[in-house]
């Protein structure tokens, strides 16, 4: 059954990534008052209930993603917003980590993001990116890049094509994102030889974040207070952390690497 627009009040969203953290929190605020097309991964997780339309989709699975256009598409002519919430961390020494797991990390975080908003009619593009965007993240190298491709390509194809596009930079929040990476990047932080404090650092920071890391629902507010916004920006850096980041981020490159390099330095040390 296809969508009715003549008693349809409420607003048509797409939301990537909603069966766990934001995405999750997201679909349930949403779904309260909206129609939700809800990806889903993991057919354990598959999202159901009121406004709920779930579809399957798996960004490292490509195949998986044209299907998902075509199940949307034949349900509704009409998307107000998608929210690109899907995402994962590939962490490790950059040695370490293999040409597959890198691409791994663009297929969920850029490539795929791409071809499912590219594929869809829509209005508004709403992209959870991250402070990790600015690029200041050692053994995280491959998800600071991935985010800050996201934002470029996505940037300059809403200046290029007009259509509403939205970066929210976010600083570090409390979702299972880093025990999952964790556990997804078994194989390159399992080599960590030379590096082992360091490793031990982005653990404890990791897991730490997952407890002291801003709430979800901090997330969902300002994400539908952008959304409702007449005139939104373009980006925004949410989280004292993540503004800290962009400062930080404009500094000369040299002296931005010799900060990281001191603390890295520290780590060993401790
Ligand atoms: N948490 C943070 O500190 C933080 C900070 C800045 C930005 N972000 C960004 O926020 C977004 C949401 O992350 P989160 O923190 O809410 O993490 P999360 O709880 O792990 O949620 C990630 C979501 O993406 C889905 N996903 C993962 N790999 C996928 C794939 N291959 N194909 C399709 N879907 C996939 C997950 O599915 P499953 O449920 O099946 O795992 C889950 O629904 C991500 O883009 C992340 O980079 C997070």
């Amino acid at each position: 059954m296809r969508l009715c627009y003549n008693t349809l009040m409420s607003k048509v969203y797409v939301i990537t990534g909603s069966t766990s953290g934001i995405g999750k929190a997201l679909l349930e605020e949403y779904s309260k008052e909206n129609t939700v097309f809800a990806g889903y991964r993991n057919e354990n997780l598959k999202p159901e209930g009121r406004n709920i339309i779930p579809f399957y989709i798996d960004y490292t699975k490509p195949e998986t993603i044209k299907p998902a256009i075509d199940f949307i598409k034949s349900k509704t002519d009409r998307i107000d917003t998608i929210i690109n919430a899907a995402g994962c961390v590939v962490a490790g020494v950059i040695d370490n980590i293999s040409l597959q797991d890198l691409k791994r990390q663009f297929d969920v975080n850029v490539f795929g993001a791409i071809e499912l908003t590219g594929g869809l009619d829509v209005k508004k593009i709403i992209n959870i990116s991250s402070m990790s965007s600015f690029g200041i993240y050692p053994f995280i190298a491959p998800y600071c890049a991935s985010k800050r491709a996201l934002d470029i390509l996505f940037n300059l194809w809403g200046l290029e094509s007009g259509k509403q596009v939205i970066s929210l930079k976010l600083g570090a929040v409390a979702t299972p994102i880093w025990s999952k990476s964790i556990k997804e990047n078994e194989k390159s932080l399992s080599d960590v030889s030379g590096y082992e404090k360091e490793y031990d650092y982005l653990v404890k920071n990791a897991l730490k974040n997952e407890t002291k890391g801003m709430p979800v629902s901090k997330i969902v507010k300002k994400v539908i207070e952008i959304d409702n916004k007449q005139k939104p920006k373009p980006s925004y850096t949410i989280g004292f952390d993540a503004k800290a980041a962009e400062l930080f981020s404009h500094l000369p490159q040299t002296l931005i690497n010799h900060v990281i390099e001191n603390k890295l330095k520290s780590m060993r040390k401790d």
